[in-house]
């Protein structure tokens, strides 16, 4: 059935006033504008929708019936639009994000705070390592993405918002726990767990020490922070993790900070998009909340005293 909206909006003027002359008022439309279109949509329909008895018309059957169903299309336009308002202003928004395995150590905080203030948000969060982070930029499957510094060479607009200092992690009874300013060179006698190609934390550190000199023993290689924590308790090596991802085991004594010289590696957090991206009322509100109020909303563990005077920063002593 081919007809239009306007041809509908038109019909339910004039079966509303059963007057052609008062719907052409109402619509601002001359009277035979309005006939030729109520025609056309009895043509289309295929059968008349109003009658002429004297003076007076009435809707047919099938008139009634179409009066029915335009409503009905009347009504859901209405909702339609009353869904997109507010899809415009954040109500019911959906939010895509993908965030570093290491960044989830913080983001479900900073999720629920987001969540409360927008409760009918809908969310989703994939969480990956860096190589599939930037995938996921580059086929536009992710609004944000929350991760360690992105290449250059990418389209992509980075902003920082946190620190990410990385660490030298043992368990609380290694020959090193508790040593000052252990010179670099004495980490090339250890065993190291590393994360899987791709990390960025893997990366950053690879740099980090190929930058500075210093060949590490590296046998083991993990494909999550949990794995490495684990190993490191259980005495399997030592392990070099963002502090994001310690504050349980440092607060149960689990594990320990080593005081290394040059340590902690500072990174930086950063929300990611791709250039020119066209935000959702809900990502562009995401963005700022992450920019404005992350540092108010998540805590880093405290460092140990010799690496937070390295840093600038004042903290009780840490292992
Ligand atoms: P990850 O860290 O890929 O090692 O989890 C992310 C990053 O630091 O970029």
């Amino acid at each position: 059935m081919n007809l239009t909206l306007r041809q509908l909006r038109i019909f339910e003027a004039v079966a509303r006033h059963l007057s052609y002359t008062r719907a052409s008022e109402e619509l601002h439309l001359t009277q035979p504008a309005v006939s030729m279109q109520i025609k056309q949509l009895e043509q289309a329909v295929g059968l008349p929708l109003f009658e002429q008895l004297g003076k007076r018309i009435y809707l047919t059957d099938a008139g009634r019936e179409m009066e029915r169903y335009s409503r009905a299309i009347t009504a859901l336009l209405q909702e339609a639009s009353h869904v997109f308002d507010e899809l415009k202003g954040l109500k019911r928004g959906r939010l895509t994000i993908a965030v570093a395995s290491t960044a989830n150590y913080f983001v479900p905080q900073l999720l629920a705070t987001f969540c409360q203030r927008y409760p009918e948000v809908t969310v989703s969060l994939n969480v990956t390592n860096r190589k599939q982070l930037l995938q996921a930029l580059m086929e536009n499957e992710a609004d944000l993405v929350i991760m360690g510094q992105p290449p250059g060479n990418l389209d992509l607009a980075a902003e920082s918002f946190m620190e990410n200092p990385l660490v030298v992690i043992a368990p609380p009874n290694h020959a090193l726990a508790g040593a000052r300013a252990i010179p670099l060179h004495r980490l090339e006698q250890e065993t190291f767990l590393v994360r899987e190609q791709g990390s960025g934390t893997r990366l950053a550190m690879e740099r980090w020490f190929r930058e500075n000199g210093v060949t590490l023993l590296t046998p083991m290689e993990m494909s999550s922070s949990e794995a490495i924590k684990q190993g490191v308790e259980a005495g399997l090596g030592l392990g070099l993790l963002s502090l994001h991802t310690l504050e349980m085991e440092l607060a149960l004594g689990r594990l320990v900070i080593l005081d290394v010289e040059r340590f902690p590696i500072l990174r930086h957090w950063y929300i990611v998009h791709r250039e020119g991206k066209r935000f959702s009322a809900v990502a562009q509100a995401f963005k700022e909340f992450i920019l404005n109020e992350v540092t108010q909303i998540v805590a880093l563990p405290t460092l140990g005293s010799a690496a937070a005077q390295r840093t600038g920063k004042q903290s009780p002593a840490h292992g």
